[in-house]
């Protein structure tokens, strides 16, 4: 990443470092299951701190005060209730056999969580950090309005707009799979089909040479896998999701289990697909590649093993409308969306 500005040595006096400083910015994801910040390091790489979308609270009496004291786990006072956030909270839940509150669903603010937006805001304090000039760019990921459900992304991209801008930095907003070419297809001048496979929803977004033609998003991602597999198997969401994220293979399920999280996988990435193809057949604002594009996959729900095997075998089974060249998953899924807010704030992208 450069910065145009900083070629310019004759004018380097402390107004021009501090532009300097508001061209980089910060990226941020703002996931269902996961947030996450970049920031460019001291040494040119990039930084992704990630937190745990969620949060637990506890009654405030002196009995609980002692023990997250003794047990070393930060916590704050909000409305009278000690509340613990982030990884801790999905600690701490853990080994009291409790379920932390989440304050996204579905890949937007959740309509049934009063506290969301305020404990969404000490998480994003904590990961982001302050502004290094006043009005730092911040590039942050909202979704793209989902086929399959009515919901509000405006009401949800304007909350934190507002929220972004309040900790004094400039907020932007950018589609969650435009990032992800912004972070994985820098080599095919931005130019492909960007999905993130997240925990609320899966991402998809097609660009021609940065520019995005068309975007949208499925209200399934990997919450959608736990809960369909907890119904058929009559057991927790949190089981479900364990079975999952253990290291399984969807190629080759060894249980009954591991059969059920492999047929919604496939059924997640069919679907995708399916979407893709018909949003390219119906020839709405839709480019035509001379040459075959790449698909780029990002997102915790690619991580399972076998993802891509997978995802290669449904895409051979549908006659894809253009010529597709690699289909790969990001080498840092999890942290991808980020790394793109980051390189979109870099390059100035709006
Ligand atoms: N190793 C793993 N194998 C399978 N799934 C995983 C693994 N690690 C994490 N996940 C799943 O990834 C999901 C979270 O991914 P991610 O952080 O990309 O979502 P998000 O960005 O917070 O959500 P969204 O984009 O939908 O708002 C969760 O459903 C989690 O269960
Ligand atoms: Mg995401």
């Amino acid at each position: 990443m450069t910065d145009k500005k900083t070629s310019n040595q004759s004018q380097n006096n402390a107004n021009q470092a501090a532009e300097t400083e508001v061209a980089f910015g910060k990226g941020l994801d703002v996931g269902t299951a996961n947030l996450a910040a970049a920031v460019q390091n001291n040494e040119g790489g990039i930084t992704v701190t990630v937190e745990r979308n969620a949060f637990l609270d506890i009654p405030s009496d002196v009995y609980s005060k002692s023990m997250l004291t003794k047990l070393k786990v930060p916590y704050i006072v909000h409305n009278g209730k000690l509340v613990v956030i982030g990884e801790a909270a999905f600690e701490l839940a853990n080994v009291f056999g409790r379920e932390t509150r989440r304050p996204m669903c579905d890949g937007l603010i959740s309509p049934n969580e009063t506290d969301a937006l305020p404990m969404m805001k000490m998480i994003i304090s904590k990961i982001l950090g302050e502004p290094r000039t006043p009005g730092e760019n911040c590039y942050f990921c909202v979704p793209a309005p989902s086929l399959d459900v009515d919901n509000n992304v405006v009401y949800h991209q304007g909350l934190f707009e507002s929220m972004i801008n309040k900790m004094g930095f400039t907020a932007h907003a950018i589609n969650e799979a435009h990032a992800v070419i912004f972070a994985e297809l820098a080599d095919n001048d931005f130019t492909g089909i960007g999905l993130s496979f997240g925990g609320g929803m899966a991402n998809a977004c097609i660009a021609y040479k940065s520019i995005p033609c068309v975007s949208f998003s499925v209200a399934r991602g990997g919450d959608w896998i736990d809960k369909n597999v907890a119904n058929v198997l009559g057991c927790p969401r949190s089981k479900a999701a364990y079975i999952k994220e253990r290291g399984i293979d969807i190629r080759d399920p060894k249980t009954r289990e591991e059969e059920a999280v492999a047929i919604y996988y496939r059924s997640l990435i069919s679907y995708v697909l399916q979407n893709i193809k018909a949003r390219f057949e119906s020839g709405q604002n839709m480019p035509s590649f001379k040459d075959p594009i790449d698909i780029a996959c990002a997102g915790g729900t690619s991580l399972v093993g076998g993802f891509i095997e997978v995802f290669r075998e449904e895409f051979a089974k549908i006659d894809f409308p253009i010529p597709i060249g690699r289909i790969f998953r990001s080498e840092e899924a999890l942290t991808a969306v980020a790394k793109g807010c980051l390189v979109a704030a870099a390059i100035g992208e709006s």
